[in-house]
């Protein structure tokens, strides 16, 4: 089915001008960014975000990088969106991400790994809705 999924290119991608590069690895994959921002996160925003990994040990650190620079929110649509995307990122740990994903061509470590994406349908929403309007969507 057609799905909508939330993303964001984190502070290490907007920094290393590679904004370009990622968008060109979703269209590629057949993703559509059906609305994009780029803006710069509070700490507050981040926290409640991230709010699912509070009690995780690396979660301070987790928001101090995610307001360490500009980051751009977006939303993802097209077949089987939230898988897809899960696959060209490639895993959390560019480590063990396979070649050719996001995360093995461009990110630095676990933490500053490049991009974030939804896991389920239901974050997916949530994610969404956090950031956008219905109206800034145009699929
Ligand atoms: P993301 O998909 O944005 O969701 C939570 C983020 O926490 C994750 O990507 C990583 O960038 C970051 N993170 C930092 N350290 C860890 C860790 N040890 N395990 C999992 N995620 C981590």
């Amino acid at each position: 089915a057609i799905e909508r999924t939330f993303s964001i290119l984190k502070p290490d991608a907007t920094r290393r001008n590679l904004t370009g590069k990622i968008n060109a690895k979703f269209e590629e994959a057949g993703l559509r960014i059906v609305a994009s921002r780029r803006l710069q996160l509070s700490r507050a925003q981040a926290e409640t975000f991230y709010g699912a990994h509070s009690a995780r040990g690396f979660f301070q650190d987790l928001v101090a990088f995610m307001i360490s620079g500009p980051v751009v929110v977006q939303v993802l649509e097209g077949e089987n969106a939230i898988a897809r995307n899960r696959e060209i990122m490639g895993a959390t740990n560019p480590a063990n991400a396979d070649a050719g994903t996001i995360r093995k061509e461009f990110a630095e470590s676990i933490e500053a790994n490049s991009v974030h994406g939804s896991d389920s349908p239901e974050a997916a929403a949530a994610e969404i809705a956090y950031f956008f309007a219905g109206t800034d969507i145009v699929g």
